[in-house]
């Protein structure tokens, strides 16, 4: 299992729930999994064994660290050591841009990944990259069988969690990543004269996956699809969409060590702790009148792809309803600005808390009423989803994993879990919120929603009894190609 983030060693975002959770969700089905991962600054590697390796990239050495640390008794996790390159600041970049060196930096951790397999015990039977930050691995290994040889049977998973980070490079790269000049055509990794790690990923690989079935089909799409959609239908064959699990034994409101109170499905009555701890921690006013206005919460990054511009447009409307809103964000300039304008113009009702903080996290899912996820897209998304958990109701636009998870409320509909949007605009935005915090104040039919929204499974279990379908039809395409007679020429 190769990535660049995994929870609780590193996260940015959603990219670390999913690897934080999907190894340990495959070991429970009784299978091996070794995650490789790079050992970025703060990374507890306490307890790891150690040892030196001399990696090879094309014309360079460099002299590695492989720290092993064991999990259970089928899981283990190896942190590539190279200070130079992970002992840094940020995962990707400092102050909104991206390292320079991230080719490399992320070529090392493919090569890593690929010699780890290589001194395991026996043949691996499956890798499975994600992102860009692992898509050069297969075409490593599929273009050089021959330095891998005890790996070069394994099948080759990967998966896109969002289409829109390609890690483009300029052609310069090919030669200093040790890679073939084949890899560079149109048919490989070459996207518009640079090398796109991403598409590799996508072209070398024996299945392709993404995380929810309504993004594989958008991504098809040229409205969606970042200039890959001719690629990714090409592919279709092999691509397919898994929806998410979530972490529950972290995301769950009986138990979690973040909360002040517990609840869950059967006794309600710790949500309303659990709020007033949300108004008095982000320093809003906690009377009478504040407790039964709604509370929208909303934790993101604070970029394009989470519709924060929707919001802008109709942020005199949103604030005129009767709520109370919580943000926990960091990222683009421009929507921190408008969070904290919006913040300074209405104190009692809008808090921001600029910046990554867990535990403020889980409190803003705890103590809300209602979570707001207006993306553009959204491949997945985790917390719409931790939402549904927490009694939380999403209001989400209909695209992508949220349109997979939330289940729209109409006055008819039995089903339903939140609320839901369509159009790109504020007007529908809006429409959805008004909706929502109207219904709020009707409490039996609010806690008949909530109690449904809870009783939602989206535990790993499912997913990774998918993956594991996938790895074995990965496997079999590559047993079929080594029995294939050669192509006669
Ligand atoms: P994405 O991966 O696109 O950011 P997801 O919904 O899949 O979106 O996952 C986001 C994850 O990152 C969630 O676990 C969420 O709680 C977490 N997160 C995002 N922003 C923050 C923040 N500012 N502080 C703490 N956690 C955050
Ligand atoms: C990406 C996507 C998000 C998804 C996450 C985990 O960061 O933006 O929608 O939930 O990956 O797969």
């Amino acid at each position: 299992m190769v990535g660049s983030e995994a929870s609780p060693w590193a996260k940015t975002g959603g990219l670390g729930d999913v690897l934080g959770a999907l190894p340990a969700a495959l070991d429970a089905k009784g299978h091996h999994v070794t995650q490789v991962l790079p050992k970025y600054r703060g990374c507890d590697v306490r307890g790891g064994m150690v040892q030196e390796h001399r990696l090879r990239i094309g014309p360079a050495e460099f002299p590695i660290r492989l720290i092993t640390q064991s999990q259970s008794e089928r899981r283990r996790v190896v942190f590539i050591d190279y200070p130079p390159f992970f002992d840094r600041e940020g995962l990707y970049g400092v102050g909104g841009r991206d390292y320079p060196d991230n080719a490399l930096r992320f070529g090392l951790l493919a090569v890593a990944a690929l010699d780890v397999a290589e001194s395991a015990a026996r043949p691996v039977d499956v890798i499975h990259a994600h992102d860009w930050q692992a898509g050069l691995l297969p075409a490593l290994l599929r273009t050089n069988p021959a330095r891998w040889p005890k790996s070069a049977g394994a099948g080759l998973v990967f998966t896109i969690h969002n289409l829109a980070y390609q890690g483009r490079f300029p052609r310069e790269v090919v030669p200093r990543l040790g890679l073939d000049w084949r890899v560079f055509t149109l048919q490989g990794g070459e996207f518009w004269n640079d090398l796109s790690f991403l598409k590799s990923g996508i072209n070398y690989s024996d299945w392709v996956t993404t995380v929810s079935p309504t993004y594989a089909r958008e991504t098809q799409t040229a409205a969606f699809g970042e200039g890959l959609d001719g690629v990714l239908r090409a592919r279709r064959e092999r691509y397919v969409g898994i929806l998410n699990g979530i972490d529950v034994s972290v995301w769950n409101p009986a138990t979690d060590p973040f909360l002040p109170a517990h609840y869950h499905r059967g006794d309600l009555r710790g949500k309303q702790a659990c709020k007033r701890a949300l108004l008095d921690t982000f320093a809003l006013p906690v009377g009478d009148d504040a407790l039964a206005r709604p509370v929208i919460g909303i934790v993101s990054r604070l970029v394009d792809q989470k519709g924060f511009d929707l919001v802008d447009r109709v942020s005199e409307a949103l604030l005129a309803l009767d709520a109370t809103w919580v943000v926990v964000g960091a990222g683009d300039t421009k929507y921190e600005a408008m969070w904290r304008a919006l913040q300074a113009r209405y104190p009692s009702r809008v808090a921001v808390f600029i910046g990554f903080d867990e535990a403020r996290a889980h409190l803003v899912e705890a103590g809300a009423d209602l979570f707001l996820m207006p993306s553009r897209f959204e491949p997945c998304g985790l917390n719409q989803m931790y939402s549904l958990r927490y009694g939380t109701l999403p209001v989400v636009r209909a695209v992508g994993g949220l349109d997979d998870t939330v289940r729209a409320y109409t006055t008819r509909a039995r089903r339903a879990n939140g609320f839901k949007f369509d159009a790109a605009t504020g007007e529908a935005l809006l429409g959805a919120v008004r909706q929502a915090v109207r219904l709020c104040r009707e409490r039996p039919a609010w806690e008949a929603l909530m109690r449904r929204a809870m009783s939602d499974d989206h535990s790993w279990d499912q997913a990774a009894r998918e993956y594991v379908k996938v790895y074995r039809l990965a496997r079999r395409d590559v047993r079929v190609r080594a029995a294939a007679p050669p192509p006669i020429s």
